[in-house]
């Protein structure tokens, strides 16, 4: 038989999964998508069934090998990528979820978070994990569930069930479920759930202890770009070799590797990473600490991150709450109508502000509104809203550790959006680059796959795939810029200070 031609990427992200077939200069062969169900059980409350993903998974990689005519045979490696901090408890010997994955939206842990952060304040677990408390990460998520559903904290501590984030639940099933499945994760998905030592990339035990979370759960913590295992099933004989949290891949699927490069994924919210090389930086201005990725026998880079929870759900909300647009891509069209916002600002902190505030209570504002604002300037200022949320956690990436950004590499479905490029170059006063390839995520959990199997050589052999697609260079007037930037953190403050 000949060498396997391909590699293949899972993508299980919030609202859908993905299967994507790569050449070897990273072009698409075939891609097949499934969206799943998003459960709403109570307000705040956000669930997936763990068990109609993997299903959906199941079907979009069978399509992606059927639409290109391909075999397992023709694939050197899968790797998968994935929505991260979404939390899954599965019974070892049947298989089945014992409960709803909960989602990273869901704010249900927010008391839970207030009683683990004590006096000590919600910075409690920072020096372990690089995290703050907060609802957005799985290990809360995980006591929750210990604590509220009937008898599995004595299960778990019997070691009859197992936690994962997406990419363990994903990988166990691949590798053979209840018949001999590896039960691991990668650095990338455990730095997501607080519950592990940054420095050690191996679970924190005092931290376990304080959490009350039995250590017969949890995954073993591998690197991203390592074989786990083999495939059976549609991918039978396939070694299952990466996993990254969707950002993290990203990153690695723009190339990303060099200390200071910054990627920007424009989705339903935004994430911007930044690789800090080896250097593990304590952030001091609200951003996260992470890791970027592990590559097999290596030591891991790590990056700092500034997640925005809100950007593209506040285009959805215009649609469909609003009614001011019909479809996503009519904003652009609307902000166009005008030159400016009219000096509106939009925050929209529709459940807190993410990085660099990490304040649950804070809400939404509309601010600078005359008889003059029409919908023209309320669109602008929407799309001006994630431009100037860039910059703010661009501006605190600086502060902590010096590196000044000479241009920013986004991705995701936003950035088909022209003019919001403009705003973001314009914003952040440096070029901002799309590449070709615009499915950067499947394209990180390839190559970190291809490149555990021999594939690829290194990562020089990657940085040649990357190619610019579109580029925008700033053209605002500095002087307006700053004023304009001024407004939108005195916007920001009325957004923080709306709760009693
Ligand atoms: O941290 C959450 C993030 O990983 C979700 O990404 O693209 O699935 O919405 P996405």
């Amino acid at each position: 038989m000949s060498d396997p031609r391909y590699v293949a990427a899972i993508d299980q992200g919030t609202t859908s999964s993905r299967c994507i077939v790569f050449d070897g200069r990273g072009g698409i062969v075939s891609l097949a998508q499934r969206e799943h169900r998003q459960i709403f059980p109570r307000p705040g409350w956000v669930e997936h069934d763990a068990a109609e993903i993997w299903s959906t998974v199941e079907q979009v990689v069978l399509e992606a090998l059927e639409d290109a005519g391909l075999a397992p045979g023709d694939l050197a490696a899968v790797g998968i990528t994935n929505q991260r901090e979404t939390t899954v408890v599965w019974d070892r010997t049947t298989g089945r979820p014992v409960h709803n994955a909960i989602t990273w939206q869901d704010t249900r842990t927010a008391d839970l978070v207030s009683e683990l952060a004590g006096a000590e304040g919600p910075d409690r677990f920072r020096d372990r994990c690089g995290l703050p408390l907060a609802t957005y990460f799985s290990g809360p998520k995980l006591v929750w569930l210990l604590r509220e559903v009937p008898g599995l904290a004595e299960r778990a501590a019997r070691g009859e069930v197992l936690f994962g984030t997406v990419d363990s639940w994903l990988i166990w099933n691949l590798t053979g479920g209840v018949d001999g499945g590896v039960h691991v994760t990668d650095v990338t998905n455990a730095s997501r759930t607080m519950l592990m030592d940054l420095t050690k990339l191996q679970w924190d035990q005092d931290t376990l202890d304080t959490m009350g979370v039995p250590a017969a759960v949890l995954p073993e913590i591998k690197p991203s770009s390592h074989v786990y295992g083999t495939a059976r099933g549609a991918l039978a004989g396939v070694p299952v070799a990466a996993a990254l949290g969707d950002q993290h891949a990203a990153l690695f699927g723009q190339t990303a590797f060099d200390r200071g490069d910054v990627k920007s994924t424009y989705g339903t919210g935004s994430f911007l990473v930044l690789n800090t090389g080896d250097t593990l930086v304590r952030s001091e201005n609200g951003l996260l600490t992470t890791v970027a990725y592990q590559l097999d026998g290596v030591p891991a880079t790590y990056a700092l991150e500034g997640s925005i929870a809100v950007t593209g759900a506040l285009v959805q909300w215009f649609r469909d709450r609003l009614g001011l647009i019909h479809s996503a891509a009519e904003i652009e069209t609307l902000a166009n109508t005008v030159a400016d916002s009219g000096g509106c600002y939009i925050v929209p902190a529709f459940s807190g502000l993410f990085a660099p505030h990490w304040r649950g209570e804070a809400r939404g504002v509309i601010t600078g509104l005359t008889g003059y604002v029409g919908r023209g300037h309320l669109a602008r200022a929407a799309l001006e809203a994630t431009a100037w949320q860039t910059r703010e956690v661009v501006d605190a990436m600086r502060a902590d550790t010096g590196i000044a950004l000479t241009g920013l590499r986004v991705d995701g479905g936003m950035t088909a959006n022209n003019t919001l490029m403009q705003l973001l170059a314009d914003a952040l006063a440096v070029p901002v680059a799309r590449p070709t390839v615009a499915e950067t995520t499947c394209l990180g959990a390839a190559y970190a796959a291809g490149l555990a199997v021999g594939y690829w050589p290194d990562l020089d052999s990657l940085r040649g795939n990357w190619h610019k697609a579109a580029e925008w260079t700033p053209g605002l007037d500095a002087d307006l810029r700053e004023r304009r930037f001024r407004k939108w953190r005195k916007a920001v403050e009325r957004s923080l200070d709306w709760m009693d």
